[in-house]
């Protein structure tokens, strides 16, 4: 494995390469702002990138003017182009357990998730794993994704390993959890849970485009002095931009649970907050059963909460209430997330789909330009990289997503009777038609082409 960041290869290439199409990007946030001012939408727009990157984007006849020679230009009808989406919680260990049947959380923890995680030692196992889930992650238009490993080192690696094929831009780590789950998935002991970590921290992050993240899985299965540690070691690394990723208040049963065994803390959140794991970078998946104390809380750290309406519909715990979340007098920031193996597929644009039928449930309504909004700039948002992904942007990092309007024939006629782009998407995320995403690109890099017999490519810089 080449230990030299792939970007600072792409650097020498100064080739320009265009993209042509409709685009539509975010520059603000919809649920705070007026969402007219929010975006940008260009019928006929150009997009030009080296090494990577976007350096110049707008309407096609500007673009091209200022910009020739542009050696090589992909073009895209009756698409959009959008920058990638971001899955700001998932499990890749967790894709052979979609749609399993029959039980809430932790029943289904200790039936499915556990023991499918066990198998993970096996390094072949995980390689695998990561193999399908990138494919099908690329193949939905995620470019990138904020992943639970499982506690063995050989999920991690295989994890970023086959990232850095990608030149994908990603958030992994090795999950701690040393109590309450089967004894070939607990840890040995929380200092040597930690140490791991660390090491593979310091082996992972910053390597090409990746990311490291902290992962205690969710306070029940740590004792206080891993959580401790697992703080400990967040509050070390995070000026270097490494995260804690946990679940927090998802289901009425886990919140009782917690409460169990944490008697003398006010909130589950404050479980967290004690142990040093809310900081900026800070990610929690679900927050379905949050009280108001506690969104005080992730407001004050400035932590993420993840919106998961796929997997909180499937295992029945309970459904984020996305307007109690960004309460203008403390907003947190939100992110989309597929959970699987809890969530039902790897679609971002189908979680919005359940988004807006959660949303309707509680009497909100979420447009197209709210909830795609969720889907790129505001995950980005929501991960404290909204400086490099989740805007079509000179400057930013070349991941995008085609979009396509023609996916088949009945989406193709059911979309002539919208009246404009926006009532198109709208129709087309409930739709979520299975190809949807035409291409993706990663780092400028068509990574998926479904126009091309579904083929898959890994980064031309890459070198085994
Ligand atoms: N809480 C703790 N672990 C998990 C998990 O793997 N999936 C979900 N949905 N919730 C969790
Ligand atoms: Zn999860």
């Amino acid at each position: 494995m080449s230990k030299e960041p792939i970007e600072n290869k792409e650097y020498n290439n100064k080739e320009l390469k265009g993209i042509r199409g409709s685009i539509l990007t975010f520059k603000d946030n919809p649920f705070l702002n007026a969402p007219d001012k929010c975006y940008d939408f260009i019928k006929d727009g150009l997009i030009v990138i080296t090494n990577g990157h976007i350096v110049d984007v707008g309407d096609y006849q500007t673009v091209i003017e200022r910009n020739e020679p542009i050696g090589n230009i992909d073009v895209y009808r009756n698409s959009v182009i959008m920058p990638g989406f971001i899955d700001c919680h998932t499990h890749y260990v967790q894709s052979s357990i979609i749609g399993s049947f029959g039980n809430k959380l932790i029943d289904w923890l200790n039936q499915y998730t556990f023991p499918t995680e066990s198998k993970f030692k096996d390094k072949r196992v995980a390689e695998t794993a990561a193999k399908v889930f990138f494919r099908q992650i690329l193949s939905h238009g995620t470019t990138t994704a904020n992943v639970f490993a499982t506690t063995f080192e050989e999920s991690v690696d295989a994890f970023f390993e086959e990232s850095m094929r990608y030149n994908t831009r990603m958030i992994s780590g090795k999950v701690l959890q040393n109590r309450n789950v089967p004894a070939s998935l607990c840890d040995k002991s929380a200092e040597e849970s930690v140490e791991i970590s660390e090491h593979l921290l310091n082996k992972w992050h910053g390597q090409g485009r990746q990311l490291y993240a902290v992962i205690p899985r969710f306070a029940p299965t740590s004792t206080s002095r891993q959580l401790r540690l697992a703080g400990e070691l967040y509050q070390k690394y995070i000026d270097r931009g490494v995260y804690l990723h946990s679940h927090l208040d998802e289901s009425v049963e886990e919140v009782k649970w917690v409460a169990e065994l944490f008697p003398y803390i006010k909130n589950y959140a404050e479980v967290y907050d004690c142990f040093g794991m809310l900081g900026h970078l800070t990610v929690m998946a679900h927050c379905c059963v949050v009280n108001e104390d506690e969104w005080q809380i992730l407001h004050d750290k400035d932590c993420a909460a993840i919106h998961c309406p796929s997997s909180n519909l499937f295992l029945g715990g309970g459904q984020f209430k996305y307007w109690e979340a960004m309460e203008p007098s403390r907003p947190v920031k939100v992110g989309m997330g597929s959970d699987i193996g809890g969530g039902t597929g790897f679609s971002i644009i189908r979680e919005l789909a359940d988004a807006y039928k959660v949303a309707m449930i509680g009497s909100h309504n979420l447009d197209a330009i709210h909830s795609l909004y969720m889907a790129t700039r505001g995950g980005a948002e929501a991960l404290h990289l909204e400086d490099k992904i989740g805007s079509i942007k000179p400057g930013y990092e070349a991941d995008l997503a085609v979009v396509s309007l023609n996916p088949d024939s009945f989406t193709s006629w059911r979309l002539n009777y919208a009246l404009d782009i926006f009532e198109k998407l709208f129709a087309l995320i409930t739709l979520s038609p299975g190809n949807l995403v035409s291409a993706t690109y990663v780092a400028g890099h068509k990574v998926f082409d479904r126009m091309n017999g579904e083929q898959f490519s890994y980064s031309p810089n890459f070198k085994d």
